[in-house]
């Protein structure tokens, strides 16, 4: 298995393009079973999970062609010739489960095995049947999987999510698509992916007001077309590249970043005494002198801080001047990091949901161990100003979510190499 070494080598000074959302490319490409007609993604990132979804559509039936160097993929569902999604390939990743609207809308029928993904927490899918249930689908859990079923097709109808789940309210408004009448999502989640997903199935022919907002409205269409959509800017890459300079020091633009998807980050940086500028090419980010103020953090749906930023935003606080206190309310399993990065010299108090991170000066280089995709990456940031060599195991996390992470870190003058695994 890879690692990465990272030695900390003083402030970082340059640009780092920002790629394409993977959390939005992961719900746009299922959308492509909706229609017998084609869908092009532009602006894809290029990592591992995409290459699993990629399998996975292959083996319902997708045609698909990976194009400008993964840049582009090329889709077309004109001939599913399976309703299956089999655990082989759902267990490496939690969003597989969002075949399961899609299918059932366009065949009537779908079996998904439950999905597995980061050990970040239970993760369940009740919502997701919740929603499908509501609009007529009769939904079974045996031998693993899900077995999905809509004889009659499936039927808008009214509901309200408990909590606003993003791959729930995925899975439902991809289906409601081609559900006969209207649909309301009540409680829905409004992360920028949902908007982009949106945006997307309207260029196929969906009728959808109100994403974006807690009140999604679909009028169920008999059929979807053909489109091509660029998928949004991945706004988890851009603010863990944005924390990078604030860790390390120096000035860093990040190329195509939008303040819109990172507000709430945004406000907590400023309060840490970090400078972001809006820039024609994007954003951005300057530490010049001294230690960071600690702030408190808690994690909520958009537009509130998000969960995938908490990692990375805690290896900040923890050269940060003054005590911080990280509270998780999305994911009861997220603090994974917090005793690696103990490893390196940080002063951190997990109980329950609240980290407590007491600010030292510097951080010491350490072997740590990657245990999921975002808590992988924070360790990496540490690393960026930890005094000597961070060596950083089991990276493959990494490639799930972070495409030509050391390119874009040497780029900025980083001094990061992976080193290859037996
Ligand atoms: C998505 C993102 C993930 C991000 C998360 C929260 C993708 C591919 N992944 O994950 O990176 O961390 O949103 O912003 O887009 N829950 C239930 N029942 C359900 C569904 C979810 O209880 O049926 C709970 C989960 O256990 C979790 C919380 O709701 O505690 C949030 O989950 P959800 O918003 O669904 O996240 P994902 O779509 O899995």
């Amino acid at each position: 298995m890879d690692s990465i070494l990272v030695k900390g080598n003083g402030p970082l000074n340059g640009q780092i393009p920002i790629a394409g959302a993977k959390n939005a490319c992961l719900t746009l490409m299922p959308a492509t079973l909706l229609s017998e007609e084609p869908l092009t993604l532009t602006n894809a990132p290029r990592l591992s999970d995409i290459k699993t979804m990629t399998l996975l559509l292959q083996s319902l039936g997708t045609e698909i062609s990976s194009l400008q160097d993964g840049k582009v993929i090329a889709m077309s569902s004109h001939n599913l010739d399976n309703h299956v999604a089999d655990y082989e390939i759902v267990r490496k990743m939690r969003a597989s489960n969002l075949v399961l609207g899609p299918m059932l809308a366009r065949l009537g029928q779908a079996v998904v095995s439950l999905p597995g993904g980061c050990a970040i927490g239970a993760r369940p899918m009740d919502l997701h049947i919740y929603g499908l249930e509501k609009l007529g689908a009769q939904i079974e859990l045996r031998d693993g999987y899900l077995h999905a079923k809509a004889p009659g097709g499936l039927k808008g109808a009214e509901m309200e999510l408990s909590f606003a789940s993003v791959g729930a309210t995925e899975n439902i408004l991809m289906a409601a698509t081609l559900a006969k009448g209207t649909t309301v999502i009540k409680n829905a989640a409004r992360e920028p992916e949902i908007v982009d997903l949106a945006d997307c199935l309207r260029a196929m022919g969906a009728q959808i007001e109100g994403d974006g907002t807690p009140d999604i409205v679909i009028q169920g269409v008999d059929r979807l077309g053909s489109a091509t959509h660029a998928v949004v800017t991945d706004r988890i890459e851009l603010g863990t590249y944005m924390l990078a300079p604030c860790i390390a020091g120096g000035e860093v633009e990040l190329l195509g970043g939008r303040i819109d998807l990172v507000g709430a980050f945004c406000e907590k940086l400023d309060a840490a005494g970090i400078t972001v500028e809006e820039t024609d090419k994007g954003l951005k980010v300057a530490r010049k002198n001294g230690r960071v103020k600690a702030v408190d953090v808690v994690t909520e749906p958009f537009p509130g801080f998000p969960t995938d930023l908490q990692a990375q935003m805690m290896a900040l606080m923890c050269t940060a001047e003054g005590t911080s206190v990280l509270e998780e309310k999305i994911f009861e399993n997220r603090f994974m990091h917090a005793p690696e990065l103990g490893r390196m010299g940080a002063n951190i108090e997990v109980s329950g949901g609240t980290a407590t991170v007491h600010g030292v000066e510097k951080l010491k280089g350490a072997p740590v161990m990657a245990t999921d995709l975002r808590a992988s990456v924070s360790l990496i940031l540490a690393g960026l100003a930890a005094e000597g060599e961070t060596l950083v195991n089991r990276v493959y996390h990494l490639d799930r979510g972070y495409e030509r992470l050391e390119e874009k870190l040497k780029g900025v003058g980083a001094l990061i190499e992976r080193v290859q695994g037996v």
